[in-house]
């Protein structure tokens, strides 16, 4: 039987590092408040000039290094995002094109903050049925350009950055399972409500920003992936205490608390980086994953469950051991 397996993860963060003091000269709001709200302290703003396929390749050559491996052995790229450069062609094929791969399938995935599970899952798929042999998954995002920097509300809680995880054929297990959902009657909640085929006015005058109705999103999300996380331990015939690490998707310091509290795992075994990075949608796990396996928290043979929520709904988790 084949597996796929995590041999090596990357990130990059672009440089303009945002603190909240900073945002307290853009609109009503206070540092106090956003650190007791959400935990964040700062977020990285990439500038006009990068876009998401350019923090997606700097992390896969992050990746790529890591594992000393070059670009050419990959056969798959999955990137999940929500800010793709173009509307076509994806950002995948772009990062393809920059890496000098050539032939290999290279799409992008759109599940809004669950998105790196969703592209974990499918390359999981495409190599245990030998369809691929070594995939490159990428969260990348510029979710700044879709923020009203206006609007206290959303601006504070979101960042930019990119995570890549390489994951190959092997004879051991290393992703165990992997468990995805969607509801869309929640489609109104949080959205970007415009884009190519409605309302295309708005993009193209730049007021293509994200809404949401925080109340609501935090109170769904806990539940979702305390669900999820769920679901995954019981497929997997484990309970929590075999866990050494989980992974959730980060938007705020007190959904990931109160999802740790209902699964009962302690904060000590929770990578958190919501505190630096904000909430940058579908980058967010590949980056926690990438910061606590270069710090030396997670190491091979480590039992991780991961874990997203955003906007569709769309939710999923997975169980995996690096
Ligand atoms: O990644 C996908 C999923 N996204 C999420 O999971 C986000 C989920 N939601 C949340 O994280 C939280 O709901 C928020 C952080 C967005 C908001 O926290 P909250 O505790 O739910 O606050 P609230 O929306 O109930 O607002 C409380 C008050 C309001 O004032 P009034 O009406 O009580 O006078 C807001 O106007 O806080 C006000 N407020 C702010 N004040 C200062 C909202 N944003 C700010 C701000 N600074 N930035």
């Amino acid at each position: 039987m084949t597996y796929a397996r995590i041999v090596s993860t990357g990130s990059y963060l672009p440089s303009n590092r945002v603190s909240n003091h900073d945002l307290e000269k853009m609109v009503d709001t206070s540092h106090e408040w956003i650190l007791s709200r959400t935990g964040i302290e700062n977020r990285h703003i990439a500038e006009d000039h990068e876009s998401t396929s350019d923090l997606a390749e700097k992390a896969a050559i992050s990746a790529l290094e890591a594992a000393n491996l070059s670009p050419d052995s990959i056969d798959l790229i999955v990137i999940a995002t929500t800010t793709a450069d173009q509307v076509f062609p994806s950002s995948a094929c772009l990062l393809q094109d920059r890496l000098g791969i050539k032939g290999c399938p290279a799409f992008d995935v759109q599940a809004v903050c669950a998105g790196f599970m969703y592209a974990l899952d499918i390359a999981e798929k495409f190599i245990r049925t030998a369809s691929a042999t070594r995939a490159l998954v990428i969260g990348a995002e510029t979710f700044s350009r879709i923020i009203d920097w206006k609007d206290r509300s959303t601006c504070v809680l979101f960042g930019d950055g990119a995570g890549a995880i390489i994951v190959e054929a092997s004879d051991t297990p290393g992703i165990h399972t992997t468990h995805l959902h969607a509801d869309g009657q929640y489609k109104d909640l949080l959205s970007v409500p415009v884009g190519v085929s409605k309302n295309f006015n708005k993009v193209v005058n730049g007021s293509a920003f994200t809404q949401m109705q925080g109340g609501e999103v935090f109170r769904i999300a806990v539940k979702c992936m305390e669900k999820v996380a769920e679901e995954a331990l019981e497929a997997n015939g484990v309970d929590i205490d075999s866990v050494d690490w989980m992974i959730p998707h980060q938007a705020n310091m007190r959904i990931i608390t109160a999802t740790a509290k209902r699964l009962g795992i302690p904060m000590s075994k929770v990578i958190v980086t919501v505190n630096q990075h904000g909430n940058t949608s579908a980058a967010s796990i590949p980056l926690a994953f990438d910061v606590a396996v270069r710090d030396g928290r997670i190491k091979p043979g480590d039992r991780i469950l991961i874990e997203g929520f955003g906007g569709g709904f769309t939710w999923g988790a997975a169980f995996l051991t690096y």
